[in-house]
Formats: C-alpha cells, sequence, structure tokens
C-alpha cells in the first residue's frame, strides 16, 4: 500500500485533532546539494537541487499556539517565550520569535505538519519545516511576503534560535527552487542562476543520523573563522575564506598549521569546483559533473573531515559499480549519499551498492531517486 501524500495526511490530521480544515495549506521541499559543502558560511557558491519529498504545514486560526506532527500525533501548546530545544517544536517557536520580530502579530494558530523528507538524513528536513511554517503564518496573518523574506525568517529561525550556525543555502533553495532546475547559489553576492536538469538523482542513506544543534557544524563554522584570521596574518586581504583564489593556497598551506589549513583547502578547492560543476552541468556533462563529486568527497573525507565509514563506502562501492559520481551531501557525520548513475546501469548499480553495504555494516541502506522539485507553494 502506498502512504498518503503528506498534503493528505497534514489536512486529515488537522481534521481529526482540530475539528475543521485548515485555512492554508502550503508546502517546502527538503534539499540534496550537489556540490559546495560548507562553502555557503564562508562566502562561497552552492548548488542545491530540491527533492520532490516536501514538508506540509496546515494551519488554521486559533487564540493560542498548539501544534502536531504526523510523527507522533500529539498536539502540544507552544509559547514564542518558551524555547523548547530538542524537539520539533523549537523549530515553529523559533519561527514565531522571527516572525514577532517583522511585527507579525497572531494570537495564536493551530498547526499540523506531515512530511515525506527523511529527518537527520543530510536532506534539511528543518529549512523544509522552517519555510512551510513561516509562508502557512505570514498566509494565515494575511501577509504577502517574498521568498526573500521567509528565506531571512526560516534562517533566523535556526541560526538565531534553534541556534546552528548554518548558512542559508537550505533555506534559499526551498523557497526558491524551480522544478527541473537546480539552483547555483552564490552567497558572497546573492547571485541566484537557475540550471536546467532533468535527471535523476540517487540517494543512499547511510542510516547514521546526525543532530545538528551545538554539533560539530558549529565547530567547523568557527575553525573556519580562525582559518580565516590565520590567512589575513599572512597579508590575504578577503573578506570570506571562498575570495581566497587556489592560486594563493600552496604559500597559505605552508603557513597554517593543521587543522585550519586542511579547512582552508576544503573551502578553497570546494567553491573552485562548485563553480566548475554548474559549467559541467550547464553543458550537461556528467561524466565530469561525477569526477567533480568525487573530488569533493575526497575533500569532505580527508580535510573537512565530516564523513563517516558509511558515506565512504557508498560512494566507492557506486563509482566502482560505474556511477558518474557520488559524494557524501549535507552537513556529514552520516545523512545520504547521493549519486548520479547512468540511466541504463541505475538498477545494478543500486543493487550492488546496498549488497556491499549489506555485508559490511549488517543493514540494507534505504536507496531512492528523485527528479529536481520546486520550492514553498501553496497546496490549495
Ligand atoms: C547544513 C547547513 C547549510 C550548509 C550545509 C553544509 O545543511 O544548514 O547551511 O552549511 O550544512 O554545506
Amino acid at each position: 500500500m502506498t502512504q498518503a501524500s503528506p498534503a493528505r495526511q497534514a489536512t486529515s490530521l488537522f481534521l481529526e485533532r482540530f475539528g475543521s480544515g485548515p485555512a492554508v495549506l502550503v508546502s517546502a521541499p527538503g534539499r540534496v546539494n550537489l556540490l559546495g559543502e560548507h562553502t555557503d558560511y564562508n562566502g562561497g557558491p552552492v548548488l542545491p537541487v530540491a527533492l520532490e519529498r516536501r514538508t506540509v504545514v496546515g494551519a488554521g486560526h486559533a487564540d493560542r499556539w498548539r501544534a502536531v506532527s504526523a510523527q507522533d500525533g500529539m498536539v502540544v501548546e507552544v509559547s514564542p517565550d518558551r524555547m523548547e530545544q530538542g524537539s520539533w517544536t523549537a523549530y515553529l517557536i523559533g519561527v514565531l520569535r522571527a516572525l514577532g520580530r517583522t511585527g507579525l502579530t497572531l494570537p495564536g494558530a493551530s498547526v499540523a505538519v506531515a512530511s515525506s523528507v527523511p529527518m537527520g538524513a543530510g536532506l534539511s528536513s528543518s529549512a523544509a519545516l522552517t519555510v512551510a511554517l513561516a509562508r502557512a503564518l505570514t498566509g494565515l496573518a494575511g501577509k504577502k511576503v517574498s521568498a526573500e523574506a521567509l528565506v531571512d525568517i526560516a534562517w533566523q529561525a535556526e541560526h538565531d534560535e534553534v541556534g546552528v550556525a548554518c548558512g542559508r543555502m537550505d533555506q534559499t533553495v526551498a523557497a526558491l527552487a524551480r522544478p527541473g532546475h537546480a539552483l547555483l547559489f552564490e552567497t558572497g553576492t546573492g547571485a541566484i542562476t537557475h540550471v536546467p536538469y532533468e535527471g535523476r538523482i540517487w540517494l543512499f542513506q547511510t542510516g547514521v543520523s546526525h543532530r545538528l544543534t551545538g554539533g560539530q557544524l558549529n565547530q567547523r563554522r568557527q575553525e573556519c573563522e580562525v582559518a580565516l584570521g590565520l590567512c589575513r596574518e599572512q597579508g590575504i586581504d578577503a573578506e570570506a575564506l571562498a575570495d581566497i583564489g587556489v592560486e594563493q593556497l600552496p604559500r597559505l598551506l605552508r603557513a597554517l598549521p593543521v587543522p585550519w589549513s586542511q579547512r582552508l583547502r576544503h573551502v578553497v578547492t570546494e567553491t573552485d569546483r562548485t563553480r566548475r560543476a554548474a559549467g559541467a552541468l550547464a553543458a550537461r556533462d556528467l561524466p565530469l559533473l561525477g569526477r567533480l563529486l568525487v573530488e569533493g568527497h575526497e575533500s569532505l573525507r580527508q580535510d573537512y573531515q565530516s564523513s563517516c565509514p558509511e558515506a565512504d563506502l557508498l560512494v566507492e562501492s557506486a563509482v566502482r559499480h560505474g556511477a558518474w559520481g557520488a559524494r557524501l551531501t549535507g552537513a556529514g557525520w552520516g545523512g545520504a549519499v547521493l549519486g548520479l548513475l547512468p540511466p541504463e546501469k541505475e538498477a545494478r548499480i543500486v543493487a550492488e551498492v546496498q549488497e556491499e553495504f549489506r555485508l559490511r555494516f549488517g543493514q540494507m541502506p534505504e536507496v531512492w531517486a528523485t527528479k529536481a522539485g520546486g520550492g514553498v507553494r501553496s497546496e490549495k
């Protein structure tokens, strides 16, 4: 039996728990980042694609804040004054606080959430949620807000309120993606280019769940700031790590100690790779794009030190069995590996990789494919 779509799930959950239908129904996608990892908080480019899998938020007028998620079906009361770290409602509270700062005044609302974006899989379930919430609640308040404003609200919710030192990639693609396109986002300038991509992207889930709050991502971000300071001490005039050119690397790598030299090398080479990858995608050169993905994975594994054995095996096995390329996507330390597979070899590669993973780690990894989906939208 196929599962009900998250839009139907959210609607019937809302109906069951709150006694009438939602006044607004909004969805936003998760994302898979093709390339440009850990560059968005270093002023560099990213190249994400919105998933077809989405998070749906139904909302209706009420005089207090009540929320329910299809995950556990429990209605909880929340208050913008009381942060609930560790619960999914932290993201709702974060959005309420960020909205409050924009002057939005709602006495409360009933909110029901359902999602087909896997959680803790590096596929940005959190930005799907915050962007959908921001659009649903502004809609409920009768306010029209731009996609850029939604990005701001969702980013503030996660960065300032939940406390994850994230960049703006996830919120930007959740708000602005176009179906059938990857999104090249130059975080240094804000420039966005939609690059056509009609093919499929395969996702191999490691089964290793990552939690971003208070974790390694924050530590890496700090290390990047230290690395930038050390580069400036070497006479480099850069606003962000991604402003440093590959030709400047050899001298800096000799001067900087580990691990800062490694973080620097990752960000600078990844910035260069991501721009070349956008060119390869635009030219439909998937073998070249695939090679750049594999280089990107190596850089994450060795220099950024954000991979894990499960992801390394998935990448290595996919490439050995004929994938154009594969790499760990998202923040890392678990999550999912993306693969670009020649269509005629898809079934065989997936079967071989699953079997190798099972032999090594004792369980079958979940594997599925997506095309490039669209950004936030109203569901009715
Ligand atoms: C997380 C963050 C993003 C980005 C990636 C790594 O998903 O939310 O902003 O930094 O990690 O590329």
